[in-house]
């Protein structure tokens, strides 16, 4: 039986990387899906392969920060795919910078993306969970949340917030049957992983105990957990497949 049927989903960042995985797998477990991303061509990329796997799939372009799209974008999923029922707040980018030298564009393009953006796209979706008394809200925080990184405070600094506005929001929306869930992966073998000069990613190799990135297929499951059945009693939880770089 598959584990996500009659449920839609979407995810945002679904264009590429993680995200596309784990669309692909949330259809191959019964649900329907909306990928959300600002590049509308990858997220197409994504839907004509989920329909090849018969699931209903629409794509979506937003870019996940500005208010007006995001608005527009799921009024769009509600009226073409219906009520979202998972939720899956996964669009990112990746800069570096030491905060000596940190342009304040950097810095608020960085929270923008990933603090906004979360908050924006999970107000959205909310209010139908909250009256169907059904949700599952995923964000994707990172393994440097706990740890921080050199050159990577203002990625740090959003990822980590992501985890405190995950458990508020848990304690608000339990009661209706709504969970939310972070997980904060290692490094992961993506477009986003391979922009970041090579010498700091080989830094951060040679800091993990298994000296590798992970696969989107040792991510994405994680998210199938805290989307299924199975999943029902994470609350306010970040789970974290890193290799060993954070044991928590
Ligand atoms: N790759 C890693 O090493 C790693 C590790 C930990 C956490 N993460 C997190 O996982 C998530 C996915 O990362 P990835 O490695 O798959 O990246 P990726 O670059 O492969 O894919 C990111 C996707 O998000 C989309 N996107 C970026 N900004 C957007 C915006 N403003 N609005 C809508 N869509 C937008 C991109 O178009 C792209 O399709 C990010 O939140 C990232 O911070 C990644």
């Amino acid at each position: 039986m598959a584990k996500l049927a009659g449920n839609n989903a979407a995810i945002t960042g679904g264009g590429r990387g993680i995200g596309r995985a784990i669309a692909l797998l949330f259809a191959r477990e019964g649900a329907n899906i909306a990928v959300v991303d600002r590049d509308v061509s990858a997220a197409e990329a994504t839907t004509a392969d989920i329909r090849a796997l018969g699931r209903s799939a629409i794509a979506v372009r937003v870019d996940v920060g500005h208010e007006n799209e995001v608005a527009e974008g799921f009024h769009s999923v509600a009226r073409e795919l219906g009520d979202v029922d998972i939720l899956v707040n996964n669009a990112g980018i990746d800069t570096t910078s030491r905060v000596v030298d940190m342009p304040t564009e950097m810095w608020d393009e960085m929270i923008r993306i990933h603090l906004r953006g979360v908050f924006l796209c999970t107000r959205a979706v909310l209010p139908g969970m909250l009256r169907r008394r059904r949700g599952r809200i995923i964000n994707m925080s990172s393994q440097l949340a706990h740890k921080g990184a050199a050159e990577m405070a203002h990625y740090a600094a959003a990822k980590a917030a992501i985890i405190g506005f995950t458990r508020s929001l848990a304690y608000e929306v339990a009661e209706h049957n709504v969970t939310v869930n972070a997980i904060a992966p290692g490094p992961v073998d993506t477009d986003l992983f391979r922009k970041i000069p090579e010498d700091w990613r080989k830094r951060k190799l040679a800091e993990i105990p298994m000296h590798r990135p992970a696969t989107v297929d040792e991510i994405a499951p994680t998210a199938l957990l805290l989307a299924s059945e199975e999943g029902g009693y994470y609350l306010g939880a970040t789970l974290n497949p890193n290799g060993g770089d954070v044991m928590v």
